[in-house]
């Protein structure tokens, strides 16, 4: 090689060098500004009054379902004369027993570190024929026990009113389709104040309306299984306002003195529009008030009543359809004035969101009549977002939606009550924690943009009897096989990761516990339990 070759070399590999060393400067730079936003992200601490905790639901988990004087619900009545039903064949008999076994509850939650836990009351095991003509004793005494315990284990009771156990006498005179229950229902609310008041601070009236309306009384798959998507459904709505704002308005009048604070557990997924016409936006707002709209308008908005789109849109459909009225029933100004202002909080339950359209398609895509048709629009999943069963995990909707909810609501007191992830059984549900992470960094971001949110909840406490799924998919922080008489909760992965998250309050994403070293701890304390037990009993 000539010295020019050699010179050549010399000064490539000395670009190379200096190129290599800037951009190794540069690479270190930058690596060092992701690692401070990754580490100030994850270093984000949830402020010292925000508050974690797990729900469930009486029917869900208390099993029991005819001792200790407690009457019959429509879930019962469905599980007895129609248990094909139900996808594995199962119902709620016996659950997860925590009528019997609600000292395991507690132990679980304890173990969480959880701040709070939301249950449900039975509707018929306090009041066994659905009216307040009789109480049944022993129900009270239950929840009264469940209470307490919880107080004494500083855990926060958040009681649900109804969560969809219907007393099956009330759902034959009716139900949510007749009027009179807003009476049977406030006078079922006001024994529960009267019982419990003393110590339960945070009520919520009933359980997600939406879908208890859609899955009950439109498509029928839930109890009372009625199909009538397009009259019913609304029928089904507007009792619940009325009925919620009756329980409201006893608490404020007659037990103001508990001190304590009311409200609904409303259920929203976040709509985003697929694209940026018009139409579609249109279509996304509009799916927004036929959801969260329907329930959130009448009860948080400064005018009370449905939102204006939703009236105006099954006015127009009912026109369509030749009818001399709309489908929906409209509130008088005292209905209106007496549904307005009835929260104190704003309560969501949130698993999901979806890509909202509306094009020449959604036409004729509906049953005729439908909430679907009269709103006009259609919606999908991003295929991209890891799925199981019907939920798609997009914690970013988490975050749109409670911004949407302080813009929209005035900036209310928020609580999450639910969101969870579906899973079969396994202790390894990383699905779930990745789940879990996501949702919660969304709380933060939106902590972060100012939004008063104080409460997460996550569903479930423990897997439990998932409605016509049956057992067929799981919810629980912590399994149960429902073959086993003790119904022993066994900690998930996704159980260790939220109790590390309660615990430091920040999310810690690399944080890896091991699921099944942790049960075979359970398991070695136990047979050093039962030994010790053994000796005990042989001793004396
Ligand atoms: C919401 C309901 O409130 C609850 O009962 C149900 O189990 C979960 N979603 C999961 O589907």
């Amino acid at each position: 090689m000539d010295p020019t070759g050699v010179i050549t070399i010399i000064g490539l590999a000395w670009r190379g060098l200096i190129c290599e060393n800037l951009l190794s400067a540069i690479q270190a730079d930058i690596l060092k500004n992701v690692a401070r936003n990754v580490t100030q992200k994850s270093l984000r601490k949830f402020p010292d009054d925000f508050l974690f905790g797990a729900a469930t639901s009486s029917y869900q988990i208390e099993g029991a379902w005819n001792d200790g004087g407690k009457g019959w619900s429509m879930w019962d009545h469905l599980v007895r004369t129609d248990p094909d039903h139900i996808i594995d064949g199962t119902n709620g008999d016996v659950a997860a027993n925590s009528y019997y076994f609600y000292e395991k509850d507690i132990a679980i939650l304890k173990e969480l570190g959880a701040n709070v836990y939301r249950f449900s009351v039975s509707w018929p095991r306090i009041l066994p024929f659905g009216r307040a003509d009789y109480i049944n004793p022993e129900g009270i005494a239950y929840y009264n026990t469940l209470i307490d315990r919880l107080l004494a284990n500083n855990i926060t009771p958040f009681l649900t009113i109804y969560h969809w156990e219907l007393p099956q006498n009330l759902n034959e005179q009716g139900g949510w389709l007749t009027e009179d229950i807003v009476d049977w229902f406030g006078d079922y609310a006001r024994v529960l104040f009267q019982n419990f008041g003393d110590r339960v601070k945070h009520w919520l009236t009933i359980n997600e309306p939406s879908v208890h309306c859609n899955l009950g009384y439109a498509i029928g798959l839930h109890a009372p299984r009625i199909k009538s998507p397009g009259v019913k459904y609304y029928e089904c709505g507007r009792h619940i306002l009325l009925a919620h704002a009756r329980a409201y308005h006893i608490y404020k009048n007659e037990f103001a003195h508990q001190g304590g604070k009311i409200g609904l557990a409303l259920d929203s997924e976040m709509s985003m529009p697929s694209s940026n016409s018009p139409e579609d936006i249109q279509a996304t707002e509009d799916c927004m008030m036929f959801h969260l709209g329907q329930f959130a308008h009448p009860i948080y908005s400064e005018t009370g009543n449905y939102p204006q789109r939703f009236i105006d849109l099954i006015a127009e459909a009912s026109a369509r359809q030749g009818l001399p009225e709309s489908r929906l029933r409209s509130f008088s100004q005292e209905q209106i004035d007496y549904i307005r202002g009835t929260g104190d909080f704003l309560s969501i339950n949130h698993y999901s969101s979806n890509y909202v359209y509306r094009n020449a398609s959604v036409v004729n895509m509906h049953e005729v009549p439908s909430l679907l048709d009269d709103a006009q629009l259609a919606f999908y999943k991003d295929p991209s977002w890891p799925s199981s069963f019907w939920i798609a995990t997009y914690g970013p909707g988490l975050h749109k939606l409670l911004v949407y909810i302080k813009n929209n609501y005035n900036n209310p007191i928020i609580y999450i009550t639910e969101n969870g992830f579906a899973s079969t059984t396994g202790l390894n549900d990383e699905g779930r924690v990745s789940y879990f992470r996501e949702y919660l960094t969304a709380v933060l971001d939106a902590i972060d943009d100012g939004v008063n949110v104080k409460l997460y909840c996550a569903w479930s406490l423990m897997d439990n009897f998932e409605w016509t799924f049956g057992y067929s998919i799981r919810f629980g922080l912590y399994e149960i096989d429902e073959n086993d008489p003790e119904k022993t909760r066994r900690p998930r992965k996704s159980a260790l990761v939220f109790k590390e998250i309660v615990r430091t309050r920040t999310i810690d994403m690399d944080y890896n516990p091991d699921p099944y070293a942790s049960s075979a701890i359970n398991k070695k304390t136990s047979i050093v339990l039962l030994a010790a037990i053994s000796l005990i009993k042989t001793v004396f």
